[in-house]
């Protein structure tokens, strides 16, 4: 190994292509992420054919960029690393194809990484930079519970140091999960219905500032234990995990029954007229308005409170959940992760919320809440550390789970 534990970074699970180059798990030298938001856009949703037609135009030249602007060459490199799963298909076997060759071409040793792990150290990525760059230690490991909520996810984790404190590796325990969509799904399909545009998280969390929150009081029921006793198999596409019988009911997500309920309240209240009129508008200017008079020209206020109260609703499961699981825990540190956790409102409830109970409540920043490189180079760290290489014949597994 040379001197400076550089890795090499690739991620391609989904509709962002990113490169990464992270030094020792703990410091970010490169992070470039191609979006492919633009192509999706248009069709409201990820098309996979498209997405894994964009990742083998990007790949290249988003390597390319992340050693440039790291300074580096391949030859400075001690590892390779690459999402293995979940995801979709074709998208990931993109990333894995390249990886695999250039492991083979260059002699440098692959590690092969799960995406929620991904998003897991995107957090704990994010720690280490600040006590670097303030000249602490790095944060002992302690047990935390992880949220990780995103496009294909909502799944809380209890995530505990693997071999005793300071080597880095975590084992995961899946706790909680959604039974049908993800909440990141939710706000997409939402988004779509209301001819906003894609992805849908980002535009709700603008427009939800001009909202009244109170205005539709959306309620999400317990979910029943007969659905999952019955060990029906969640309707999601998300990751293979144990039974959900032996879950605890109280930690079951559910986001498809609100989405049914915002399309009821869009066609009562005579919203789909102009949900339609939206639509081209929001292809032409792909950036959701920041201030109440931009927000107020696109969509009138019934739909601004309606989308104030979506993501009411919505936060507010999210938090009592995981808070019930943090105290069926006894967990004191509670990670929140994925595209979602970039939500300005779960960010400043969930802190205030954690505050209150005692517990320390952290975040990745904006920029590593989505797919990113970054956070697969530091959770491929102590793998590397560990000899855990990738096998000759990795391929991509989509329903890859996490844990047991
Ligand atoms: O982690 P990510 O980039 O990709 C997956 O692994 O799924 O998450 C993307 C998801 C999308 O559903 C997007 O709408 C959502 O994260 N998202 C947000 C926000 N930014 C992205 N949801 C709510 N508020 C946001 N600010
Ligand atoms: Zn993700």
């Amino acid at each position: 190994m040379s001197s400076r534990g550089l890795i090499l970074a690739i991620e391609s699970s989904c509709d962002e292509t990113a490169a990464a180059i992270v030094e020792r798990g703990s410091r970010t030298l490169a992070s470039v992420v191609a979006s492919q938001i633009p192509t999706h856009a248009r069709y409201g949703g990820v098309v996979p054919e498209l997405a894994s037609r964009e990742h083998l135009r990007a790949v290249v030249p988003v390597v390319r960029a992340a050693l440039s602007d790291a300074g580096i060459g391949f030859a400075d490199l001690d590892a390779l690393a690459v999402t293995s799963g979940p995801g979709l298909a074709g998208a990931l076997l993109v990333g894995i194809s390249y990886a695999k060759a250039l492991s083979l071409a260059r002699q440098i040793p692959l590690v092969a990484v799960n995406h929620l792990e991904g998003h897991i150290h995107a957090v704990l990525l994010n720690e280490r930079e600040v006590a670097l760059a303030a000249g602490q230690p790095d944060p002992a490991d302690e047990p935390a519970l992880a949220l990780v909520v995103s496009g294909g996810h909502t799944h809380l984790y209890l995530a505990q140091p693997a071999h005793g404190v300071g080597q880095g590796l975590w084992t995961y325990k899946l706790v909680g999960r959604t039974l049908d969509d993800a909440a990141g799904e939710a706000y997409d399909k939402v988004a779509k219905l209301l001819g906003l545009g894609y992805p849908g998280g980002p535009w709700i969390d603008s427009l939800a500032r001009f909202g009244n929150s109170r205005a539709v009081p959306f309620a999400f029921s317990q979910i029943k234990t007969k659905v999952h006793l019955e060990g029906k198999a969640p309707r999601t596409k998300a990751a293979r995990t144990a039974p959900i019988a032996k879950l605890d009911p109280r930690l079951l997500f559910s986001f498809s029954g609100i989405k049914t309920a915002v399309l009821r309240y869009v066609e009562l209240n005579g919203l789909r007229a102009e949900a339609e009129a939206r639509t081209p508008k929001t292809l032409a200017d792909p950036k959701p308005p920041q201030t109440r008079e931009a927000a107020l020209e696109l969509c009138p206020q019934p739909v601004l409170d309606l989308v104030a109260s979506f993501q009411h609703a919505v936060v507010g499961d999210l938090m009592k959940k995981t808070f019930a699981a943090a105290e069926a825990l006894g967990a004191k540190r509670v990670l929140v992760t994925g595209g979602v956790a970039a939500n300005r409102e779960l960010r400043a409830r969930l802190t205030a919320e954690a505050q209150r109970r005692g517990i320390r409540a952290a975040f990745p920043t904006m920029a590593l809440s989505t797919d990113n490189a970054a956070m697969i180079g530091a959770a491929a760290w102590p793998r590397f550390l560990a000899g855990e290489f990738a096998a000759g014949d990795l391929s991509a597994d989509p329903a890859l789970a996490l844990g047991v």
